[in-house]
């Protein structure tokens, strides 16, 4: 078992089941609702705790009723709270989820008004407890500073970045971390459209690290520290119900056989299978057997 620290987004997901998906100004009734806790960080950690792992979550909560909610389910996943940052006004983020029954896939209109969590709030966190530091690549400065105080005073920690959209400067901390985890989105937005190259240029102009990116139905792809392409083909479940979180279970399942270990082979393979099995079950719960 191990212990990880999460830097990132915890949200209230409000999914609504549909049908498929409609057309701009259609009126669609929903199948069924479900409000759930959701966000990058708060689902990798949730399923890294099914895991076996003790996990802590770094993040910014509003003081509101909805608030309950999450801190209920990451109470359930026996997640730290105590580095977390509540405050006084504000809402905490929401996702309207349209979750389609005929393809599984998601499409989120998300809406955030809370600050981002700061330098200033991680600077209490004693690092000295950890075995692995994964943040969320959002608000660059203030990641940027973290992780160079990590580096600084725990060189021996093991930091992952996962980098999900395309924000301006994001490339500058790929430099600071030990794994990267890429997704089809920011890959895409890059220009590439093929997984393998972009790895491969991205080792040749700058990277040390190791790096995986996810693509979807076509698999999941890693770069390995001696710039091997290992290449994974999606494990498809008999049908696709729900795609929410895929990405992060991904990480997640990733985080826990690189902390206990093994190759970034078998980690890439029991990543894909885990993020295949959550696509064949709605939610993230009892994903591990
Ligand atoms: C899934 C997810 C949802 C959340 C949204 C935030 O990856 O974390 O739980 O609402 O993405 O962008």
């Amino acid at each position: 078992m191990a212990r990880i620290l999460g830097v990132g987004n915890v949200t209230l997901d409000i999914v609504n089941v549909i049908d498929n998906y409609p057309h701009e100004d259609q009126e669609v009734r929903a199948l069924s609702q479900h409000i759930n806790r959701g966000g990058n960080t708060g689902n990798t950690l949730a399923v890294l705790n099914q895991l076996g792992h003790d996990c802590a979550w770094a993040g910014t909560l509003a003081d509101e009723r909805d608030a309950e909610l999450i801190r209920a389910d990451l109470h359930e996943h026996r997640i730290d709270l105590s580095a977390v940052h509540t405050v006084k006004h504000g809402k905490v983020p929401t996702s309207y989820i349209s979750l389609s029954r005929l393809s599984g896939s998601r499409t989120i209109v998300h809406y955030r008004d809370l600050p981002e969590y700061q330098a200033s709030d991680f600077a209490r966190i004693d690092l000295g407890l950890f075995d692995w530091l994964h943040v969320e690549g959002r608000n660059i400065d203030q990641i940027k500073l973290m992780l160079q105080r990590a580096r600084a005073e725990q060189p021996n920690l093991i930091c992952s970045l996962e980098v999900e959209k395309a924000r301006d400067g994001i490339e500058q901390l790929f430099p600071l971390v030990d794994m990267l985890m890429f997704s089809r989105d920011y890959v895409l937005r890059k220009g590439w459209h093929d997984p393998g190259s972009f790895l491969q240029v991205l080792r040749d102009q700058t990277l040390l690290a190791g790096a995986t990116c996810t693509w979807g139905d076509r698999g999941a792809y890693a770069l390995s520290r001696n710039g091997e392409i290992l290449h994974e083909p999606a494990f498809k479940p008999k049908t696709v119900v729900d795609t929410l979180g895929a990405g992060d279970v991904f990480n997640a399942g990733l985080i826990d056989q690189l902390v206990r270990g093994h190759s970034l082979d078998m980690a890439l393979i029991e990543a894909s299978r885990l993020a295949g099995r959550k696509c064949g079950v709605y939610g993230l719960k009892n994903l591990v057997d």
